[in-house]
């Protein structure tokens, strides 16, 4: 399956741009008879959800309906049919009625310039910081909201959030004054759900993000804490731009799922030389079939690297640095897949 690669060079932002490139580029191969039929059968789908909102059939049915139908249209096509797929699904009008859900909206919209930003991610976990804004939305608005939010990735992101304050916590029981980093930390909401941070047990907590409106929200949220905020990229790690010093836990979620395997064998070459001895990388990645991929590439415009298992062992195998211990898990929800690796 052709993906959105990401360059060598460390970048991973997914933005509209890209998006829209990448689908003007592959449209002009596709074989006109799979693209006819995969065009008819969305644009049935699509007037189904649009007569659906026009009589205000119960939100979740629908919303459940069209959910499934895209993800089944997106299986039985091509990649290059379905991009192009998911550009007429975006234009249709019933996405007027979708975009009124906040967390839709936002990720549509982009308002940062790059898909799966910190701000969506409070939507997703239903944070305070966004309550006003939830608040604003349509009845309608709400009401997909309150179907989007309980979708298998939101759970698993928020499922995700509580894993890793459950490790860096058990790293601070373990190891006296522990170094953590976090890699694409966003808001590193996740320390709000630390002990060892209300404690008082760790040594430094680095958060490292490239959004610079994400890190100053992280500095100002976590003012006289043992929380560091670093603007920083996958690209100034691998060149080793910044002196972060050595850590005994790293892990990076929310970032694998747009990095290219080669960029993503080489990132965790990297965090594993950044971690003291026995200390621990862990790596996060959203698993494939997830059963939501097909409205999130299409009304949410949120296209990631969906991993099978097989396809995170293959990073790891493919890491040049000696590894103790491995292991490849998924959390209850098992939307997320999780690779742990003590040096
Ligand atoms: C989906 S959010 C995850 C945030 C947080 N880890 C969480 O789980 O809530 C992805 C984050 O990755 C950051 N990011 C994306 N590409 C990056 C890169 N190349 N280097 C550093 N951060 C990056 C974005 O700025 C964003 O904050």
């Amino acid at each position: 399956m052709k993906q959105f690669q990401t360059a060598l060079d460390g970048y991973s932002l997914v933005t509209s741009q890209s998006i829209s490139d990448h689908t003007r580029s592959t449209v002009g191969d596709l074989a006109t008879d799979q693209i006819k039929e995969g065009e008819a059968e969305l644009a049935l789908i699509l007037s189904l959800t649009q007569q659906a909102f026009d009589a205000n059939a119960p939100v979740p049915g629908l919303m459940k309906a069209l959910t499934e139908r895209l993800q089944i249209l997106k299986s039985k096509s091509t990649p290059l049919t379905w991009a192009h797929l998911a550009s007429l699904a975006q234009a249709h009008p019933v996405a007027s009625f979708l975009l009124q859900d906040p967390l839709t909206r936002w990720s549509f919209e982009k308002p940062r310039g790059y898909s799966g930003d910190a701000q969506l991610l409070d939507f997703i976990y239903e944070h305070p910081a966004v309550a006003a804004q939830v608040k604003e939305a349509s009845p309608l608005g709400t009401e997909v909201y309150n179907f989007t939010k309980q979708s298998p990735s939101a759970v698993a992101v928020r499922e995700r959030r509580a894993l890793l304050a459950a490790h860096v916590d058990t790293v601070a029981a373990d190891t006296e004054n522990a170094e953590i980093l976090a890699i694409a930390a966003g808001h590193l909401r996740e320390a709000e759900r630390s002990e060892a941070l209300k404690g008082d047990r760790l040594k430094r907590w680095v958060a490292l993000d490239q959004d610079p409106i994400s890190v100053g929200t992280v500095s100002s949220n976590f003012h006289g804490s043992c929380i560091e905020a670093v603007n920083g990229s996958v690209r100034t790690i691998l060149g080793r731009a910044q002196k972060l010093g050595t850590f005994d836990f790293i892990y990076a979620a929310g970032l694998y799922d747009y990095l290219a395997e080669s960029v993503a064998v080489k990132l965790t070459e990297r965090c594993l030389q950044m971690l003291k001895p026995g200390g621990k990388f862990l790596l996060a990645n959203f698993a494939q079939d997830i059963g939501v991929e097909g409205y999130m590439e299409t009304f949410m415009n949120w296209p990631l690297i969906w991993r099978t298992d097989k396809e995170v062992w293959s990073i790891i195998d493919k890491v040049q640095h000696p590894i103790a211990e491995k292991s490849v898990t998924r959390g209850e929800n098992g939307g997320v897949i999780y690779a742990m690796l003590t040096v």
